[in-house]
């Protein structure tokens, strides 16, 4: 029996290379491998500020990115969140499952609460709850995430016995997946994580063009850090690789940096475009990946309405 994978991918702006190397690289060889579910998660995405205007064209774009990166329809269960109901209703009977001690300590939740004082919306604590019915939903096996989400897994575990000591034996308990990728630092402030919402020019997204590419590591911090962060990169993007080349050579490290990164993403970028004008057929994509998904999903929430009394 083929293990089972899922993961899911927040629309919340451009996507960046750390983003692209913490999981999206390793799609297309694990739709090889295993049963894939891979998934939209857009209602994730709203226990954030957002322009409402925006969305659909950063949704839109993600779905670009991932086909473009390998992720085929045809090997994979491709769908968006919000086309599965049931994700929300599982949702629901977990919530009642879940001591909101447990959602208080997510450090996820408490950072981006620090952040956002202004909308600390309930959603934003329930997002672990709604990421657990996401995973548990599908009998997953192994969630590829960056490490920042490990600690959800973990309550997706706890909520998996939560609800079986509760109601009788009927969700796995699923185990992270972690690329041996390092942390991709900012270009501008290299002991940060790089992200694209702290300064545009920090973070080399999977979109740029090699001229853009080109100005951004230019400008990159070359103190000692910074250098070291170009040379981390370089071993990833740069054909043979030796640091020994670069010895007080910071200009050629940059240059073949850059060329280096405009060659790894050149077929992405190239192909996100073409995918950008095909409207019609994501749809029919979409569609045909909510069909498969919903299927199990309806079977799944039959036996959880019998086994919490409702039926
Ligand atoms: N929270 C994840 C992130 O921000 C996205 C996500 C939602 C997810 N549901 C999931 C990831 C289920 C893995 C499994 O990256």
């Amino acid at each position: 029996m083929k293990k089972t994978i899922l993961t899911g991918f927040q629309p919340t702006g451009a996507i960046h290379i750390g983003n692209y190397l913490a999981v999206m690289a390793g799609i297309r060889q694990q739709q090889e491998q295993y049963d894939c579910y891979f998934f939209i998660a857009d209602w994730h995405s709203l226990t954030v500020d957002y322009k409402v205007e925006e969305k659909r064209a950063m949704i839109k774009d993600l779905i670009a990115i991932l086909l473009a990166s390998g992720l085929d329809p045809e090997k994979c269960v491709f769908f968006r969140q919000s086309d599965i109901l049931e994700h929300a209703e599982l949702a629901w009977y977990f919530n009642c499952v879940t001591p909101i001690s447990f959602l208080e300590r997510m450090t996820q939740y408490k950072d981006k609460a620090a952040k956002n004082v202004k909308n600390i919306n309930a959603g934003l604590m329930l997002y672990p709850v709604l990421m657990a019915a996401d995973i548990l939903m599908y009998d997953s096996d192994l969630i590829p995430v960056g490490v920042d989400q490990v600690q959800h897994i973990e309550l997706a575990r706890d909520t998996a016995k939560f609800f079986n000591n509760r109601f009788g034996e009927t969700f796995k308990a699923p185990e992270p997946l972690l690329t041996d990728m390092p942390k991709i630092m900012s270009l501008t402030e290299p002991t940060k994580k790089m992200s694209k919402s702290d300064n545009p020019k920090s973070a080399i997204l999977v979109a740029d063009e090699p001229e853009v590419i080109m100005e951004k590591i230019k400008k990159a911090t070359a103190d000692e850090v910074g250098i070291s962060n170009l040379l981390g990169l370089g071993k990833k993007f740069i054909k043979n690789f030796d640091a020994a080349d670069y010895k007080d050579n910071n200009l050629k490290l940059k240059t073949e940096l850059a060329q280096g990164l405009a060659d790894y993403f050149a077929e992405i970028r190239e192909k996100r475009k073409e995918w950008l004008t095909k409207d019609a057929e994501i749809e029919k994509i979409l569609a045909k990946g909510a069909e498969k998904a919903r299927s199990i999903a309806q079977k799944k929430m039959d036996d959880v309405r019998r086994k919490v009394g409702l039926k």
